[in-house]
């Protein structure tokens, strides 16, 4: 069995996360019993919410425990299998973590899944035809429930969740505004992912030029909006919100490392009879075979093609990850292993 490299999570970030919350250490994988499949991770998914599973505070979701190998995403190959459904040479997604070898129980529901890379490359599986790519359809399609000819927006727009927003909002007949950090992210929007305006926040850096912004991208007012940042930008949008208007709570990064997100305006949700709705997208895995049929279309089409961030090696996650904290990524952060 090969010598494993794994990344645990040794202490608990205080404010800020840092490279020095992290381990790297050298492990035996240990032999395969009945049932049981080798995968070597070809990408590790690095994602926000990751960020939260290190602080040991009351969550949807447990904390990640100290000791253990951070938790992840991962696509890679099957190299030994004592499972009749696993072959080697099988490309699978699963949740292998932040480590170069996983020994996943091939009976455990949903924890690997074959995957076919004839038209969708295999690290789109962590990406636009992956969680971050469903996140973005259960928003707009179950929450935001967009009408043709409506305005929604989205936060974080080059990223990947962003990115998928704006290929399935186009895909509905909406006028699309992202909101993104420099201009050079927001040129990529509107002119590789599709979206008909883009402001960037950094130019922007107060409520009232971002509302103006907003006033000037969004001339009818804004129908929904995918929420992924939180703070004055929310307030913004709150401001040129139209009655009824709807709003997916999916993230509010700006606010991962502890930063307080006050609310200026709160009442302007009942003065325009608003929808706000946060959501887990793990806890709607019903959804997932249409979202993902959509997704994988789209990119086998060419009406999505995300951009990707990668890192070389897994002893570079933990600076990639901080990174993505920072908006340093541009568009989907992944961790190259082969
Ligand atoms: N609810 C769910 O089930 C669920 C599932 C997946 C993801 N999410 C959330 O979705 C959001 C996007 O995730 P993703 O994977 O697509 O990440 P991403 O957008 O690829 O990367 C995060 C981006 O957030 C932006 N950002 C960071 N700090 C910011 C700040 N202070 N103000 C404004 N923007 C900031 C940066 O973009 P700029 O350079 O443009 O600022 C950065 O590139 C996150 O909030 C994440 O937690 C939620």
């Amino acid at each position: 069995m090969p010598v494993n490299q794994q990344i645990l999570l040794d202490n608990r970030p205080h404010g800020e996360a840092t490279v020095d919350n992290f381990k790297l250490v050298e492990t035996a994988t240990p032999a395969l019993q009945d049932g049981e499949v080798l995968v070597r991770h070809h990408y590790l998914s690095l994602d926000p919410y990751m960020r939260g599973r290190m602080n040991d505070s009351k969550s949807y979701a447990a904390s990640q425990a100290l000791g253990e190998v951070m938790i992840g995403g991962t696509v890679g190959e099957v190299v030994e299998s004592r499972h009749p459904k696993f072959q080697p040479g099988d490309q699978v997604v699963g949740m292998g973590g932040w480590q170069l070898y996983s020994v996943v129980d091939g009976n455990a529901p949903g924890m690997l899944r074959k995957v076919d890379t004839t038209h969708v490359p295999l690290s789109y599986y962590l990406g636009a035809v992956g969680m971050p790519g469903v996140t973005a359809w259960y928003g707009l399609v179950k929450i935001i429930q967009p009408k043709a000819g409506e305005t929604v927006v989205v936060s974080a727009a080059t990223g990947a969740v962003g990115s998928a927003f704006a290929a399935l909002a186009k895909a509905r007949g909406c006028r699309v505004v992202g909101i993104a950090g420099g201009a050079e992210k927001c040129a990529y929007a509107t002119g590789e992912l599709g979206f008909d305006a883009c402001i960037d926040y950094k130019a922007h850096p107060d409520l009232k030029s971002m509302a103006k912004a907003l006033k000037d991208a969004c001339p009818d007012g804004i129908d929904g909006y995918f929420e992924n940042v939180g703070g004055y930008i929310l307030d913004a949008v709150l401001l040129r919100a139209n009655a009824f208007a709807r709003v997916a709570v999916c993230g509010m990064i700006a606010g991962y490392d502890g930063q307080p997100l006050p609310l200026a305006n709160p009442a302007l949700i009942l003065i325009n009879r608003m929808k706000v709705e946060g959501f887990i997208v793990s806890e709607h895995m019903d959804v997932w075979p249409e979202a993902l049929t959509e997704l994988g279309t789209l990119v086998a089409q060419g009406k999505l093609r995300p951009r990707e961030s990668i890192a070389h090696g897994l002893q570079n996650a933990p600076e990639a990850f901080l990174g993505l904290l920072k908006g340093k990524n541009f568009g989907k952060q992944l961790v190259q292993l082969v």
